[in-house]
């Protein structure tokens, strides 16, 4: 039995209500959170996106029909209301906004009712995530979802008024359109006008945001939809929104400037944080040898030491064989208070940096007592230990590891470790937002699969002039104007300067392993468009899903997407993606192949 509303009016979202309505009558609208029905008194929690109001019905203040109507109430009917805003008569709930508050309903309506939802609605909901996924319009209903869209509204409403008033334009550029270069695999749309033919979903608009300078529009801001076919994470959708933008006239500077001034802007009107600009700079060489990664928490210390040098003349051959390798040191992090790990928490360490790909993990466990327990104490001398130990900052209590290897592995194992005992110490606190540009990051990327460089960034990226010469003899050294904005050790934006200079660009192609042909035949209609003027031009994207995610103080960025997908890259909600109609794939002349 659905009752229309015709004739009521919402005057107001249930949180909304105030002291200073005291005596006025007021008409709400929304879901039964829950009911108690204590016989002649009925309390009803209505909930909007707003919050909570509590309703008294009570036989002899509202008719009879309204009191049997309201006796019918369940958990998600939705109803109007109208009555009159009072003091609490029972105790004051000092959890909700309008806890010293009640309405004493006087006219009741059943808008819609409500089957039994599969799990309660309610704030940090135990219910698995499968379940929530399944029946996400319900799970959107929860308090906690709806602040996160909520937050996510005002970031994207933020983000507009800020650029817009330092002269961005918003400009769209398509989804249909040819592969861009981020390194991820496609999304492909098949064309049925062209059979055989495939548009590729951006990746981003890189491409087309460098032409919109070509075209002189200058300052260049987009919420724009980005898709990309790659393992998922808790920081990573197929589709996302990155805050992309792009600049004319600019370098480094420039582009770190404005974008300091939007954070603390967008901080400061969101959330009522104050970040200190500006925001301090690293360069990726520092980031990798003090953190072991180019997204360093800033939370917390437990920094990387390069041992090397003390152990250069050891006979232990685990770390004489990584010297010897090319790039290769021993690296340790000490481990506040953590010497007196037991055995077996010791081999799972052990464990989880061979996972890091680490050959093993070699520790000193200076124990409370003074009595130091070394995993290759036969391997090396006592001044060598000691060493080790005072190199280290060892004190009574602290566990030191050690990792050797190259330094790419040997960052990544105790990158990783640094980041396992902050958790399991408990060492940050995610209202703590600390901001790090990274820069100067390497060109160039040598892949062990391609057996080439490929561009780390992009391959439009700048190289550093005072680098430059070295593109032939030395790639790998070659730094670019490209930069990172990390924020509590995730990336939550990237950019680079762009190379517009042919012979630059040309020269980058020939390092990546292009023909000429074939650097014309992917990105002919850039290539064509520097011909005819080009500015130098500089940008940045932001994931806005992360963004907000950290925002939020969410440990997933599901939290924050409305209608997220899971790790399987499928939304459980709507099933997608899913077999179409044989005569779709007739349409667009695709076969698809039996499974063997
Ligand atoms: P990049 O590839 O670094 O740069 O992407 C920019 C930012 O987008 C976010 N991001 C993601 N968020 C959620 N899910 C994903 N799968 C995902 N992938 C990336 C990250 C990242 O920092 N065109 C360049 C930008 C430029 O040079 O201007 C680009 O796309 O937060
Ligand atoms: P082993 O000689 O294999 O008994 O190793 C002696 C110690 O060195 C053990 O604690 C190993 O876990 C450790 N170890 C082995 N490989 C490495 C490595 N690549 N980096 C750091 N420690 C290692």
């Amino acid at each position: 039995m659905a009752e229309s509303m015709k004739g009521m009016q919402r005057t107001c979202r249930c949180a909304e209500v105030t002291e200073s309505m005291i005596g006025q009558e007021i008409t709400l609208m929304g879901w039964v959170q829950k009911s108690r029905n204590k016989g002649s008194i009925i309390f009803v929690d209505l909930r909007d996106r707003s919050g909570i109001m509590q309703l008294i019905f009570e036989e002899g203040t509202i008719d009879a029909e309204g009191f049997e109507k309201a006796s019918k109430l369940r958990s998600e009917f939705v109803i109007a209301v109208r009555g009159v805003v009072r003091a609490r008569a029972g105790a004051v709930n000092e959890k909700l906004a309008t806890g010293a508050l009640e309405m004493d309903a006087r006219y009741l309506r059943i808008l819609a009712e409500a089957e039994t939802p599969p799990f309660p609605v309610e704030e940090n909901s135990r219910t698995k995530d499968e379940i929530r996924l399944k029946y996400r319009y319900l799970d959107l209903r929860r308090p906690d979802l709806q602040k996160n869209i909520m937050l996510r509204s005002e970031v994207a409403y933020l983000t507009r008024e800020f650029f817009h008033g330092e002269g961005f334009l918003e400009i769209e550029t398509p989804m249909l359109g040819k592969s861009t270069p981020e390194g991820a695999r496609d999304y492909l749309v098949p064309s049925r006008v062209h059979p055989g033919s495939f548009y590729a979903l951006p990746q981003s608009p890189q491409l087309f945001k460098q032409l919109l300078m070509c075209s002189g529009y200058d300052r260049y801001i987009q919420l724009a939809r980005c898709f990309r076919d790659e393992d998922l994470r808790a920081d990573r959708q197929p589709e996302f929104t990155q805050i992309d933008m792009e600049l004319s006239f600019v370098d480094v500077d420039d582009v770190i400037d404005v974008n300091e001034r939007y954070l603390k802007f967008l901080f400061g009107k969101a959330l009522g944080v104050e970040i200190p600009t500006p925001i301090q700079r690293m360069t990726w060489q520092e980031a990798m040898d003090r953190f072991g990664s180019d997204k360093p928490d800033l939370r917390f210390g437990m920094e990387l030491v390069n041992v090397s040098e003390i152990v250069k003349d050891t006979n232990f051959v685990v770390f004489r064989n990584a010297l010897e390798k090319k790039d290769g040191s021993v690296r340790g992090i000490n481990v506040k208070g953590q010497g007196g790990l037991g055995r077996k928490k010791i081999d799972k360490l052990v464990e989880f940096a061979k996972g890091c790909g680490a050959g093993g993990l070699a520790y000193i466990q200076i124990q409370e007592s003074g009595e130091i327990k070394c995993s290759f104490s036969k391997f090396v001398t006592e001044d060598e230990l000691q060493a080790l130990i005072q190199a280290m900052g060892g004190e009574k209590g602290d566990l030191l590891l050690f990792a050797a290897d190259r330094n790419k592995i040997v960052w990544n194992v105790l990158g990783a470790l640094r980041l396992h005992f902050a958790e399991e110490l408990n060492l940050t606190d995610p209202k703590d937002f600390r901001f790090v540009w990274i820069t100067e990051f390497p060109l160039l990327e040598w892949s062990d699969e391609e057996e080439r460089y490929t561009a780390m960034h992009h391959p439009f990226t700048m190289p550093m002039e005072e680098d430059w010469d070295k593109i032939d003899s030395d790639p790998g050294s070659v730094r670019a104007k490209a930069y990172d904005i990390v924020l509590n050790g995730n990336e939550i934006g990237g950019g680079s300067v762009r190379i517009h200079q042919d012979d630059i660009q040309e020269k980058m192609f020939e390092v990546l392993g292009f023909t000429k042909e074939q650097a014309w035949e992917q990105f002919s209609f850039l290539l064509s468009a520097f011909k005819y003027g080009v500015p130098p031009h500089a940008g940045l994207a932001y994931g806005l899903d992360r963004l907000v995610m950290l925002m939020a103080g969410a440990d997933s960025i599901r939290e924050v997407i409305a209608f997220p997908k899971v790790k399987d890259a499928s939304c459980l909600m709507t099933e997608a993606p899913a077999p179409v109609a044989e005569k779709q794939l007739e349409e667009l002349g695709i076969k698809v192949a039996e499974e063997e």
